[in-house]
């Protein structure tokens, strides 16, 4: 679904700057279908609260984000979302192969962000368990427009960063323990599909 010359240009992203960012990735027929499923759940009233650090140690904290998510699960895939698995699941391998790494598993959720929320600057590796490798986006907002805010800031350093437009299409993908980002205060809806490559618990020491 998503060409090996694309693949390996985010491999050399990610060896080059630690953070990838390339557009039109996908086929929007297959982003549309993406963005139905996540629609349908989200005017279900499926979406819950997102906390603030691991699954049973979270906490709201609304000051700091104020988005909404609904966790895949993955022995409940849609055709969509298995398609998309199986992408990760080719970049996780040549990940593996290009940094000596051994990615195990892939968890995913939609996010959306009603009007006016956010998230601020953060990284997306906890402290207490360090198996988040690679943080993966990827965006299904048509025609999103700057004056709707909701960009995602990639901080380079202290003093620098690089904004990223919410776009359908785009993927963007970091280093999670090193790659500090925040997400800006949108003014319409936004949503996404954002996972997360890890290596299994333990398996090494952190
Ligand atoms: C996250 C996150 C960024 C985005 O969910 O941890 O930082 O652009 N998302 O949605
Ligand atoms: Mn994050």
């Amino acid at each position: 679904m998503v060409s090996e010359s694309i693949i390996e240009k985010i491999i050399d992203d990610l060896a080059e700057k630690g953070w990838s960012c390339r557009k039109n990735i996908l086929p929007e027929s297959f982003l549309n279908i993406l963005l139905n499923e996540a629609l349908e759940l989200w005017n279900n009233g499926e979406f819950n609260k997102a906390g603030i650090g691991r699954q049973n140690n979270s906490y709201i904290r609304p000051e700091i984000r104020s988005d909404r998510i609904f966790w895949l699960d993955e022995n409940n895939l849609s055709c969509a979302q298995t398609l998309y698995f199986d992408f990760i699941n080719n970049l996780k391998l040549r990940i593996n192969k290009n940094f000596f790494l051994s990615l195990k598993t892939f968890e995913a959720h939609f996010a959306g962000y009603p009007k006016g929320s956010f998230y601020k600057k953060h990284l997306d590796q906890f402290q207490s368990v360090q198996n988040r490798l690679i943080s993966v986006i990827l965006y299904l907002n048509f025609d999103w427009k700057e004056v709707y805010g909701g960009k995602l800031r990639i901080y380079l350093n202290e003093n620098n960063f690089e904004d990223i437009l919410p776009e359908a299409g785009t993927l963007v993908c970091f280093r999670s323990d090193l790659i500090y980002h925040e997400v800006l205060k949108c003014t319409k809806e936004r949503f996404s599909l954002t996972g997360w490559l890890r290596r299994d618990e333990g398996v090494f020491p952190v």
